[in-house]
């Protein structure tokens, strides 16, 4: 049994098959992880890609991790926040090219409190019966979680960045607390979210070791969601000027992914596509099944700069849909419109 089938067949990997599927030049193990990741999510998810409209409600933020361009300390960051009703317009448009999963996304802001984000969410909830919401709004109480879970939230995005306590800690202020990400993220589960974590590929400090624990962690969490890009370095943050992550590697780590959680919902980030312009495609290949092309008013793009050269930032949202329809049919696989739900037994925390 080569080193590919083991990993599938254990759906687990150790410390150093990862440092050596990682670094290998040896094409054909590559062509074997890629393959065999593909036929796992063709398994389950055929060729459908499911396509998720994002929404950038506000680039506020009271946090100031340093990788981020959006931190508090970032004086240079052209400050906006949506209004009820642009938030309502984007989902609008969004539906009518086909979108049927809405994630509204943004910066720790408090202005977006639960009065307010719980109007919004049931608002959307109201007009769209048949559309998933999905928030990732950072870290918040569990009661408000609970409370935008009754307002008709279903699903939460919230990265838990890394799965060292040691390397959390290099990379936020000492005022933000890794053991508070993992509370969140329990709480979440518990409440009944489809939840997803992950990790930027490549972040300052980040080893094989680091890398190790993320995967295990991803084991043994279960998220129905996992999102990972390569860490793109941000003017005017302490990490300017950090090498960018790599994009094999984040490819490779795509499909590990995919072997270690074959239903995970998995998508191919905009990260990747700002480092290589197939970037998306090449996601895909490697196991990748979900796609979020952007829905933000086109004016505030450019000012949602969480890291530098960020794509899909002069675009309309039928831009980018068709955009995304183009290239999806262009490898060979097929945008879908439904909700794209976790197709597998949920997992309790
Ligand atoms: N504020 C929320 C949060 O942090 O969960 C949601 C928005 S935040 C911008 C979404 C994700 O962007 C983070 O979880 C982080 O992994 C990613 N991100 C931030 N800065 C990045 C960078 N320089 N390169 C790549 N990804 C980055
Ligand atoms: Fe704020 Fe999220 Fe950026 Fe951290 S990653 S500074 S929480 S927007
Ligand atoms: Fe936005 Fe291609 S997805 S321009």
């Amino acid at each position: 049994m080569n080193i590919i089938e083991k990993i599938q067949q254990t759906q687990n990997i150790t410390r150093e098959e990862l440092e050596q599927i990682l670094t290998t030049d040896d094409e054909v193990t590559v062509e074997a992880l890629r393959q065999a990741a593909r036929g796992v999510a063709n398994a389950i998810y055929g060729n459908k890609i499911y396509i998720r409209g994002l929404i950038e409600i506000s680039n506020y933020c009271k946090n100031d991790c340093l990788y981020c361009g959006l931190r508090r300390s970032n004086p240079f960051a052209v400050r906006y926040r949506l209004t009820d009703e642009q938030i309502y317009a984007c989902c609008e448009e969004g539906y009518q090219l086909g979108f049927r999963t809405f994630v509204m996304q943004g910066g720790e802001d408090g202005w977006f409190d639960d009065k307010r984000m719980c109007r919004i969410v049931s608002t959307v909830r109201n007009r769209y019966p048949d559309c998933a919401i999905t928030l990732s709004l950072g870290e918040r109480s569990h009661e408000s979680y609970q409370a935008l879970y009754d307002a008709g939230a279903n699903r939460y995005l919230l990265r838990h960045e890394t799965a060292s306590p040691e390397h959390y800690a290099k990379l936020h202020p000492a005022e933000m607390s890794w053991q508070h990400r993992m509370e969140c993220l329990c709480d979440l589960k518990k409440i009944g979210y489809q939840v997803g974590c992950g990790f930027m590929v490549g972040s300052p400090y980040q080893t094989f070791d680091t890398l190790y624990a993320d995967l295990q962690f991803i084991r043994k969490f279960r998220p129905q969601m996992v999102g990972i890009g390569p860490f793109i370095s941000a003017h005017d943050t302490p990490f300017a000027g950090q090498p960018n992550g790599k994009v094999s590697y984040t490819l490779r780590l795509l499909a590990i992914i995919r072997l270690l959680q074959p239903p995970v919902l998995l998508p191919a980030t905009t990260a990747l596509g700002t480092l290589h312009p197939q970037g998306r495609e090449l996601g895909i290949q490697y196991g990748a099944n979900v796609l979020m092309p952007n829905l933000s008013p086109t004016e505030h793009r450019k000012d949602y700069a969480i890291y530098d050269g960020k794509i899909c930032t002069g675009e309309e949202s039928a831009q980018c849909k068709v955009c995304t329809e183009q290239r999806i049919r262009k490898i060979g696989y097929e945008m879908v419109v439904d909700r794209g739900d976790y197709k597998a037994e949920e997992f309790k925390c």
